[in-house]
Formats: C-alpha cells, structure tokens, sequence
C-alpha cells in the first residue's frame, strides 16, 4: 500500500498569474518544466501580445517544452482573425528556442451552439452561408492535452488537427437537432451584410461582428473541414460529440434515448467563440431566430 504523502507532498500549488503581467508570470511558471498556455479570449495585436509575454515568461523560467492551444486552420492568411492570431502566436513559439507543441484544437462543440441561439425555442435559425466544421468537444480536446503534456516526444511543433469524427454543416446541424429535439428545425440562409447589421443592430461592436463572419467566410472556404484521425480519442465519434454536447447542456436530454426530448438548456450562456467575459456574452450572441 503507498505510504500517505507528507504534508505538502504531491499536492496542486496554484500561483496567480495574468498574461498582461510579465513579471507575475515569472513567480507563477517558476520551476515549471513544461508550461501549457491557454490561449486568450480576444482577438487581435492584444491578443498576441498577451501570448507572447506568456511565451517569454515561460523560456525565462527556463521550461524545457511550451505547449499552447492554438486551432485548427491557423494560417496567417486565414478569414478568420483568431486563426491569424494563433499563426502569428507559433510563429512566436517557433522563435522562442525552446521546443514547443502547439495543440491545433478543432472548433469547439458549444461554439456552434451558441450560433444557434434560442432556435430549440423558435424552431428556426437564420445564420450566413457557411460550410463543413469538424466540430470538436472539449472534453476530448481535454484528454488529448491531458495526455500529450504526459508524453513530451510527442508532437513538436504544431499538431495535426485534433477534430472529432465528422464535418458538419449548419444544413446538418439542423437536421441532427430536428432528429434530437424531435421537433423541426429549419436553417436558413442570410446574406453576409444582412447578419452583420443584425449584429451591430443588437450592439454587438462592429470590429466584433466582422469577426464572427470571417467564421463563416473561413468555413466556406473549407479551412475548418479536415477530419483527423490523429488523435482517436477526438475523432471516435461513438457516441458522437454532438450527442454528448446536446446531453451535457440539457442534462434531460439523454443521447442513448435517441430522438427524446432533447431541449438545449435554455439558460445557458449565449458566447460567441473568442468572448468570454461573462458581461459581455448576452450583449454579443448573435440572434440566430431572427431572420
Ligand atoms: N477551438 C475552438 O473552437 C475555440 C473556440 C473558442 C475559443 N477558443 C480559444 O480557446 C481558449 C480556451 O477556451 P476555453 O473554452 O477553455 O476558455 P475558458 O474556459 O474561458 O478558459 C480560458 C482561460 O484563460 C484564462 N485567461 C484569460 N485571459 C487571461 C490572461 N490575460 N492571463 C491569464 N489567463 C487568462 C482564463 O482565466 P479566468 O477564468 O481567470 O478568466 C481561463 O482560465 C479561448 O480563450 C480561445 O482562445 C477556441
């Protein structure tokens, strides 16, 4: 039987540290062997230059591997302003001198739920055309982190796309609700300016608004379509991430029933991908019911 831990011993330390912060940083990566830096809920210059004190803070404490989540489809001629904020974020990492994995995270799951609005309630959703997502949840992202911090041979540089199993569009999405929810839910198509003015119109800041449509614009233009088989755990769509999604916001909606009685918990937070803060996730959710 393992003898009980001395006090102290084994236990989580927790340390305080913000990426506007540098020498915060610095007490809280001390003694780190490998650091995982999450990417910020911003866009833009801010955004990478709070990832870049995170990097130079973590090559100061003298980590031997810097793991960072970064997307799938990071480019710097991406639509998408994040996906240009996490090439500009590894190339950073690349410069750093210390050997570094950068976790291509599929889209998130939830992102597509929050397109979706209060659609469960008004049976419709009007979003801009937009094209096939390998839609990805977050707790199988969690897992892949989990491991690929356990074993630092494994992926230098960034990975390859770490997806779940299938490419969906909204077309689909609406179909595999109607199939949930057993009830129809129709999509529909808004021009790209049409959306953006719906946007603004609710107060959604305009900088803001441009950067939802560049996923739009990025999905038609297939830079979220890859399915990978890399990371299994990720692309085992059994049961699919769909499924387990619609069950754990709406806990009485139990993917192992089929098609019963799945209603999208109707609470929760409406948070475009990329803004997180809690004032701002109301004002910024796209009115996907209003055509
Ligand atoms: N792959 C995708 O589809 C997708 C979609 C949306 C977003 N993302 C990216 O993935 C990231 C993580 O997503 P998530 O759902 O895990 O978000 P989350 O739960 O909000 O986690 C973000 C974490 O970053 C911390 N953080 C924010 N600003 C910070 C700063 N300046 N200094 C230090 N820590 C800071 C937050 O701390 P507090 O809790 O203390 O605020 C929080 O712990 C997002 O921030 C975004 O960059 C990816």
């Amino acid at each position: 039987m393992p003898r009980p831990p001395h006090p102290g011993e084994n236990a989580e330390r927790v340390r305080q540290g913000s990426f506007t912060d540098a020498a915060g940083l610095a007490h809280a990566f001390e003694g780190a062997s490998q650091v995982l830096i999450v990417s910020v809920d911003t866009m833009g210059e801010e955004c990478v230059r709070q990832h870049r004190t995170a990097i130079e803070a973590a090559v100061a404490a003298g980590a031997r591997r810097i793991l960072y989540t970064s997307h799938m489809g990071a480019s710097a001629t991406s639509h998408f302003q994040a996906c240009r904020d996490h090439a500009a974020t590894e190339e950073a990492l690349r410069a750093c001198g210390v050997p570094f994995t950068s976790l291509r995270n599929g889209f998130y799951t939830t992102s597509a739920l929050h397109f979706l609005g209060n659609a469960v309630e008004s049976g419709r959703f009007a979003l801009p055309e937009d094209g096939p997502v390998a839609w990805t949840a977050h707790a199988d992202l969690a897992d892949a982190t989990a491991a690929i911090l356990a074993d630092e041979g494994r992926f230098d540089g960034p990975t390859p796309p770490l997806t779940g199993g299938q490419s969906l569009s909204f077309d689909d999405i609406a179909a595999l609700a109607t199939e949930l929810a057993g009830r129809t839910m129709t999509r529909t198509t808004v021009p790209d300016d049409q959306f953006r003015e719906q946007l603004v119109s609710q107060g959604v800041p305009s900088e803001v608004a441009d950067q939802l449509l560049g996923i739009f614009a990025a999905g038609r233009a297939g830079e979220f379509a890859t399915v990978d088989p890399t990371w299994p755990p990720c692309s085992a769509a059994n049961p699919s991430p769909w499924a387990r999604c619609c069950a754990s916001n709406c806990p009485q909606a139990d993917p192992r029933r089929g098609s019963a009685g799945c209603r999208y918990r109707q609470s929760s937070p409406c948070r475009p991908p990329g803004q997180g803060q809690a004032d701002r996730r109301t004002a910024l959710c796209p009115r996907a019911e209003v055509s």
